[in-house]
């Protein structure tokens, strides 16, 4: 592989003179540069990336074992190594697809019991007094759904959904106020149901019901791989959704994670949405890696960040209902792919994940799209964008929508020269020092990459077609590498230390033993305290 990386390396400094816009002298490029799923199509071509470069990008896919690691995850191996565990998050949508064994035992039978019981359940709620329905979850139980939640407003024939997620009083407080506890529904969603924000946020949800008339007996459900924890907390097994440790919590939306998005738009519509999941991952399996949409989606990715450098991805959906994906991909990408070691243990030999960050346009251009076009950092970006809206009497809004994310990809790729600037400035009356130095600041380098990815309309099939398409992106980056993309050793050091200052910022224990810094700062909080 190395030979591959470092092909890889000579070829973008061979290129590095050359302009995206030099690219499109070869008329089929659009083309060739491009690749169509159904409804679906992500278009490359305004990347630097040639026939040459892409057939490198391709051989390292297939140094680094890319296809076998694939059907060991599909397979149910346990891919997750440094925690024991397969894969599987993708037998949650495979609704018509065949057996899945973990341990030799198929997974299949239990994955259709459970959707069973959750549709059952979606019915029965959408079918009741319930008005409000609050999810209670942090990171990946909660990320997913609340990003779904808002991405399929238009389908949404359910009740009202809200999700607290943060341990601050803030968010409960908010969010809790208005609602009436004798009509809503509490789901505690945590794979572990130990995370203290979700547990604190479970018991304060409680105590409110109880204080304003509702019963927690009856109106309280859980989503976790921990039965036993569930009915510690006195939560009814017929309100437990189960599922098991082989689906880790980022990927878990497509199963009982989900449950607030299947009682919000129904269980048709959420079956849409496994469809989609579903028909992204046989894509996955079977396309030729030259035109498998996720296999070519990380090749870009390792293209910018661990060839060209550039350490960071905007994510932007021009499409207000997906302004919650950027967060979602911040904890898949960046939990997934944010390691600094290899399986075997040892230093990886390159930068893993980039930093991902974004917004909705048009919000972002009057915003960050500034740095973006004429910072000196070059952020490659990830637009997204319908061909249609869901409001045909607001169709003129939509194509200002269209054209404004068409326009920042052109213009990111074309920019603007000093004699173009030049020219505008003499056209305004200016000349001399005065015309050269405003025509400066005028100046965009261009060149700056980007791919789009178009589909007709943000209905469910397709919201499950995106997200399972950067899963996949992620698991193909992560093994090319050579890292496990499925484990998150990087955030317990943060909750143990929580752990130990708790008795600390309470004043019932010193903070002996601690920094100065910290120290100090226990000791602003306690001299300030209310
Ligand atoms: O942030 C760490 C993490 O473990 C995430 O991976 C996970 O999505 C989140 O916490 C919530 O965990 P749980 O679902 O167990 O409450």
């Amino acid at each position: 592989m190395k030979d591959i990386w470092n092909k890889l390396k000579t070829r973008a400094d061979a290129v590095s003179d050359r302009t995206l816009l030099d690219l499109f002298g070869d008329r089929g490029r659009a083309e060739d540069f491009s690749v169509t799923l159904e409804n679906l199509h992500f278009d490359y071509a305004k990347t630097n990336i040639d026939g040459e470069t892409r057939a490198d990008l391709l051989a390292l896919a297939e140094a680094a074992g890319v296809a076998a690691r694939r059907s060991a995850m599909f397979d149910g191996a346990p891919i997750n190594e440094t925690e024991g565990r397969a894969v599987l998050h993708t037998a949650l949508r495979n609704l018509d697809g065949g057996p899945v064994p973990v341990d030799g035992q198929d997974v299949m039978p239990g994955v259709h019991e459970t959707l069973a019981r959750m549709r059952a359940y979606s019915d029965e709620v959408r079918g009741s007094a319930i008005t409000d329905v609050v999810n209670i979850g942090i990171g990946g139980s909660d990320l997913g759904p609340a990003m779904a939640v808002a991405a399929l407003a238009p389908y949404h024939d359910g009740p009202r959904c809200h999700f607290v997620s943060n341990v601050d009083g803030a968010h409960i407080a908010d969010t809790l106020r208005g609602l009436d506890a004798r009509t809503t529904l509490v789901i505690v969603a945590s794979k572990t149901f130990t995370t203290i924000e979700t547990m604190t946020n479970a018991r304060t949800a409680r105590a409110w019901m109880t204080d304003h008339g509702g019963d927690p007996a009856r109106q309280f459900a859980a989503l976790s791989t921990a039965g036993d924890k569930t009915a510690q907390f006195g939560i009814d097994p017929a309100r437990v959704f189960g599922f098991e440790d082989w689906v880790g919590g980022r990927y878990s939306m497509w199963g009982p994670i989900g449950l607030a998005v299947m009682i919000a738009i129904g269980p048709r519509a959420f079956d849409a949405f496994l469809r989609g999941g579903q028909a992204m991952d046989r894509h996955f399996r079977s396309a030729d890696p030259s035109e498998n949409m996720p296999v070519l989606l990380a090749l870009v990715g390792i293209w910018h960040n661990q060839v060209l450098g550039h350490a960071t991805r905007a994510v932007l959906p021009y499409d207000q209902r997906l302004r919650m994906l950027p967060d979602y991909l911040q904890q898949l990408e960046m939990e997934s792919n944010g390691k600094s070691v290899c399986m075997d243990g040892a230093g990886v030999a390159h930068h893993t994940g980039p930093v991902v960050w974004g917004a909705a346009g048009t919000n972002g251009q009057h915003a960050f799209y500034q740095l973006i076009h004429q910072g000196t950092r070059i952020v490659p970006c990830e637009f997204l964008v319908a061909a249609n809206g869901h409001e045909p009497e607001l169709a003129h809004h939509h194509q200002l929508l269209l054209a404004n994310c068409l326009a920042q990809s052109e213009a990111l790729m074309r920019g603007r020269s000093l004699d173009e600037a030049r020219r505008r400035m003499a056209a305004k009356g200016l000349s001399g020092d005065e015309l050269e130095r405003q025509a400066r600041h005028r100046v965009f380098p261009g060149n700056r990459p980007s791919t789009t990815l178009i589909y007709p309309l943000l209905d469910p099939f397709t919201l499950g077609q995106i997200i399972a398409l950067y899963e996949h992106r992620v698991f193909v980056e992560g093994v090319i590498l050579g890292i496990n993309s499925f484990d998150q050793w990087g955030v317990e050091l943060g909750k143990e230390l929580a752990t130990s200052l708790q008795p600390i910022v309470e004043g019932t224990e010193p903070a002996a033993g601690k920094d100065g810094s910290t120290a100090a700062l226990v000791d602003y909080a306690l001299k300030h305290r209310t």
